[in-house]
């Protein structure tokens, strides 16, 4: 038994296609705790989306993936849920921010109506006048102040910061206890992305969630995360406390990441180079994973 919210043991992952079968994930294991921010961090391609999809059941469903391992959430081994109890989590207990809010709002459909299906998953009888109330709530939470005019759009008619500020509203419509976030706001511009995370982490804080956040921008999971993971070409490692790694990472992909920002200070002046004491100073034991053959 396991207190976490998620535990992913042993993740495999491989594509089948003409060529053949490529794996791009070898045995990933990670976990979330309740109430957790935790960062998966790493290059594109190492396999960071992959690993937020297989864990919202999304690849479970498509005939080219094969996947072995366990992916267990809030206790539950996700392999020994049908398909439409899958679909039944998704939007529930764990819910998805994605890059690009206008690629997952419907543009076809009223922000209301879009509101209803999310809610009518946890309650299938509510109507719009319940809707209105619980979305209307919820975007005030996100710093809308106008919630009757924009339930009453159309995404298109909105901002990409508001779409943005919809999405997030709409993740927290069934109180979910995990927040997947897949490089939430890089879509849109930087100063959006960052009141995404501010907004992001606020939320997750106040209602308890744990959030298990996609990046390689590493000033945002410094910022953000408590705990970190490193994927390197479909293996995790390193791991451990954020402040930690930063401070020393152990894995030479690490450092390479790490070397490769350059580092903002909290007041914003950029660090020309770590002082010698630095590498000295104590820091919390976290673990290492050998390097990739
Ligand atoms: N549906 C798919 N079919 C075949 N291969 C796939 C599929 N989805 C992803 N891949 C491959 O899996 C590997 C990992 O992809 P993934 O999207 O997880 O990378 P990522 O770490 O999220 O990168 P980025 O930072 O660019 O978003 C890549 O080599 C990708 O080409
Ligand atoms: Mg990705």
């Amino acid at each position: 038994m396991t207190d976490n919210i998620l535990d992913i043991q042993d993740l495999r992952l491989s594509f089948r296609s003409h060529g053949g079968v490529t794996e791009v994930l070898h045995g990933v294991s990670l976990s979330v705790a309740p109430e957790e921010r935790v960062a998966l961090v790493g290059e594109s391609g190492s396999g960071k989306s992959v690993t937020a999809r297989a864990v919202l059941g999304l690849l479970q469903s498509q005939r080219s993936a094969q996947i072995t391992g366990r992916i267990l959430f809030e206790g539950r081994d996700l392999a020994s849920l049908s398909g439409a109890n899958r679909r039944k989590l998704r939007g529930t207990k764990m819910s998805m921010i994605f890059q690009d809010p206008v690629s997952s709002l419907n543009p076809l459909f009223r922000i209301e109506d879009q509101f209803r299906e999310v809610l009518r998953r946890s309650e299938r009888s509510a109507d719009m006048r319940r809707t209105r109330e619980v979305a209307g709530k919820l975007l005030r939470d996100v710093s809308i102040d106008d919630p009757e005019r924009v339930l009453a759009s159309f995404p298109f008619q909105l901002s990409g910061g508001m779409n943005q500020r919809v999405m997030i509203a709409m993740a927290l419509v069934n109180e979910p206890s995990l927040l997947i976030a897949d490089e939430p706001g890089t879509a849109l511009d930087v100063t959006v992305q960052d009141q995404t995370l501010k907004l992001m982490r606020k939320l997750a804080d106040d209602r308890r969630a744990a959030v298990f956040f996609i990046s390689h921008n590493l000033g945002v999971v410094r910022e953000f995360s408590n705990r970190l993971y490193v994927i390197y070409q479909g293996r995790i490692v390193e791991s451990g406390p954020t402040g930690s790694i930063f401070d020393d990472p152990r894995h030479p992909y690490t450092k390479a990441l790490l070397a490769a920002v350059p580092r903002i200070t909290r007041a914003g002046i950029p660090e020309i180079e770590e002082s010698p004491e630095a590498f000295s100073a104590p820091c919390e034991i976290h673990e290492t994973a050998g390097v990739a053959a």
